[in-house]
């Protein structure tokens, strides 16, 4: 993503703060997997978000109208004995040179130069609890300048919360994240499209997963999520990752996997026959749960509601499973007391955008929000019945659906990111017979 924006995003910020502020927001301690080893480093989405800087042991901050620049960046130092080891450093200079740092310090060099930075500000905004140990030095730094009041100096009197205004500016995507977010969808669509093709009855879980690691790693991205891929009773597990057990003929299989390109997320699921042919009852709950999906897409559109799409998905199951037989009663009672949920216990979706469940609040005060365009969210209604439900026929055990895609909110209506994916019954079997 350019440079420029990143820089769009600090002014932003920057004129949401106001001159007498400070924003400080260190990127995520590197996390260890094993001895010696460490999990691959990923920054902070928040910190990610404004700086475009992904080395570990880094802190942004942002001071409104500083005379020597309003963008300070803290990061390691060059080093040539620990880039030889571990990879590139940027360092000070090319944190100005190559990220648009205004100045750029040595990370150990912190203790020293924020307290002053910190001195001449009112308001310090700031997300207390997500870095405990770096709260701990925030404080210890606040508290070096109230001792110093005597001698004129003014510690800042106001703690806000930083994540609060950077989580709704994530919620609007801007062209250039929506492209990215195109391109992360079309991979995953691709990678989809390759797993049905490939699936064979005997072939393990995994062996379709790792086509997906294929095609992610190709496009230089990796798994937003760890992958789930369930056939028959796994597919009947929400957030199933083992991967490891054989796909048998007559099985559904679910698979909802998604890359992460430029650090944004796409999030797809797809449910399939393992042989290439639903069968009659798979059919007819398959077809059911694409009629919730694409009702619950229809309701995508600005000034419509959050829930809008989550109550078109569950009034649309809701009379299906009554038709197939699987309730008993009238809809609108069974919807009021949510029959449903023995076989949808999730929701239609969530925010998508750097993380996979994305930040931005779903409700302003007690009201649902509002869908507004550049939004990006998906939709994903499902339908579980594992094997010895209670009541339920046995044609339709082990059968488990989702159908997932990612929807943008345009100027008037939606936009589904992932479309070039087929989810219609014919198009599905059509693609898998060749
Ligand atoms: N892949 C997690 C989800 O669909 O929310
Ligand atoms: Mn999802
Ligand atoms: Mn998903």
């Amino acid at each position: 993503m350019d440079q420029k924006e990143f820089a769009r995003r600090r002014k932003q910020l920057m004129r949401m703060m106001g001159p007498d502020a400070i924003a400080i927001l260190p990127t995520n301690p590197e996390q260890p997997r094993n001895r010696d080893v460490d999990y691959p480093f990923r920054p902070d989405s928040d910190f990610y978000y404004l700086t475009g800087f992904a080395e570990p042991e880094a802190v942004m901050v942002l001071a409104p109208g500083r005379e020597h620049g309003e963008y300070l960046l803290f990061c390691r130092d060059r080093d040539p004995t620990m880039e030889t080891w571990h990879g590139r450093r940027a360092g000070p200079e090319g944190a100005v040179e190559k990220f648009g740092a205004d100045d750029a310090f040595p990370i150990q060099d912190i203790n020293e130069i924020l307290p002053g930075l910190l001195e001449s500000r009112e308001r310090v905004f700031y997300t207390m609890g997500s870095a405990p140990e770096f709260d701990h030095r925030l404080i210890s730094w606040v508290n070096r300048i109230r001792r110093q009041s005597r001698a004129g100096k003014h510690a800042p009197d106001e703690f806000i919360s930083l994540e609060h205004f950077v989580h709704d500016m994530r919620l609007y995507k801007s062209r250039a994240e929506i492209r990215v977010m195109r391109q992360a969808a079309n991979i995953s669509a691709r990678a989809h499209k390759r797993a049905m093709q490939l699936c064979r009855p005997g072939m393990m879980e995994y062996e379709l997963e790792a086509e997906f690691l294929h095609e992610f790693r190709r496009a230089g991205g990796e798994p937003a999520y760890p992958s789930i891929v369930g056939g028959g009773e796994n597919a009947c597990i929400l957030h199933y990752t083992e991967n490891n057990a054989p796909l048998k003929d007559g099985d559904i299989l679910l698979i909802d996997a998604g890359t992460e390109h430029e650090y944004y997320a796409s999030d797809i699921t797809r449910s399939f026959p393992v042989n290439g042919r639903f069968s009659k009852a798979q059919r007819a709950i398959y077809q059911l749960v694409l009629d919730a999906q694409l009702a619950a897409i229809e309701e995508v559109y600005p000034g419509n509601t959050w829930n809008a799409p989550h109550d078109a998905a569950v009034k649309v199951i809701t009379r299906g499973l009554v038709k197939l037989g699987l309730l008993k009663g009238r809809t609108p009672t069974l919807v009021r007391e949510r029959a449903y949920h023995r076989f949808y216990m999730h929701r239609t979706g969530h925010w998508l955008g750097m993380d996979v469940h994305d930040v931005g609040d779903y409700k302003v005060g007690d009201e649902w929000r509002v869908l507004e365009p550049g939004m990006v969210l998906t939709v994903e209604p499902g339908l579980y019945i594992p094997a010895g439900s209670k009541g339920v026929a046995r044609k339709w055990w082990n059968i488990g659906i989702r159908i997932e895609d990612d929807v943008l909110v345009t100027r008037d209506g939606y936009d589904v990111l992932s479309k070039n994916l087929p989810k219609e019954i014919d198009a599905i079997e059509a693609l898998m017979a060749r």
